[in-house]
């Protein structure tokens, strides 16, 4: 099958010098994407930027922005047959970006942002998206039920959801401990290395039959 992953943070400037971004470092993407072209699959990994060497056999389309992100999502959409979005994508940028390094002038600097478009919430409504859709859920709290908010919300065949509140998974770690949320209801994954669980999300993701 075509599979689709997003990873890694994004960066959405302020200035030359400076930009907003959030500590994902990609290897829960990463793994995913390793995961699918392991067992076989054509994958291309829409990434963030990272630290990470790219998996074997993964073809590699590298973004900065939330911006850049949905218009390559948009592009490959209707060559893919599982996507799974996993990128922490910056939910609001900066409305202006400055041409030049802002100066220090002052005591205190504000920033107007704006939100940035929803990728996840745009696969089904706005880019006629027919696969299988796979998101996460990056919760601190509440993380079943705000899960399973989104999977009705944005349409998913699957929400993977992890709690981001904990040091020693979620973001930036080497292991996860996930709640898989489907229609059927919730079913946790033990904590496991991010390898083990991309391997697991990939085997129930290839099980999904698109409606
Ligand atoms: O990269 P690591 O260090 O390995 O960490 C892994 C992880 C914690 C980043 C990963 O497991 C994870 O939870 N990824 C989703 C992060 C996130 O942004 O969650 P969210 O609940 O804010 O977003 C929900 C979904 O919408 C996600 O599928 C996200 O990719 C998507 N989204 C969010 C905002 C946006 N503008 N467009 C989107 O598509």
């Amino acid at each position: 099958m075509r599979i689709l992953v997003t990873a890694g943070p994004t960066r959405e400037p302020i200035d030359p010098v400076r930009y907003i971004t959030n500590r994902s470092s990609g290897r829960m993407g990463y793994a995913l994407a390793g995961a699918a072209a392991h067992e076989g699959h054509h994958v291309i990994l829409v990434s963030g930027p990272t630290s990470l060497d790219v998996p074997p056999g993964v073809d590699f389309i590298p973004v900065e922005t939330a911006q850049e992100m949905y218009d390559t999502v948009r592009s490959l959409c209707d060559r893919t047959d599982i996507a799974i979005l996993c990128a922490a994508v910056a939910d609001y940028r900066p409305i202006a970006v400055a041409d030049q390094k802002i100066k220090k002038t002052g005591d205190k600097l504000t920033l107007e942002l704006e939100k940035t478009p929803d990728i996840l919430g745009s696969m089904r409504s706005d880019f006629g998206y027919t696969g299988i859709l796979v998101g996460f859920a990056a919760e601190t709290q509440n993380i079943e039920q705000y899960a399973h908010d989104k999977l009705i919300r944005k349409q998913c065949d699957l929400i993977v959801a992890n709690d981001v509140s904990r040091k020693d998974i979620g973001f930036d770690s080497s292991q996860n401990e996930v709640l898989l949320i489907t229609a059927d209801g919730a079913e946790p994954l033990p904590k496991d290395t991010k390898e083990h669980i991309a391997m697991e999300i990939i085997s129930r993701a290839s099980g999904i039959i698109p409606h």
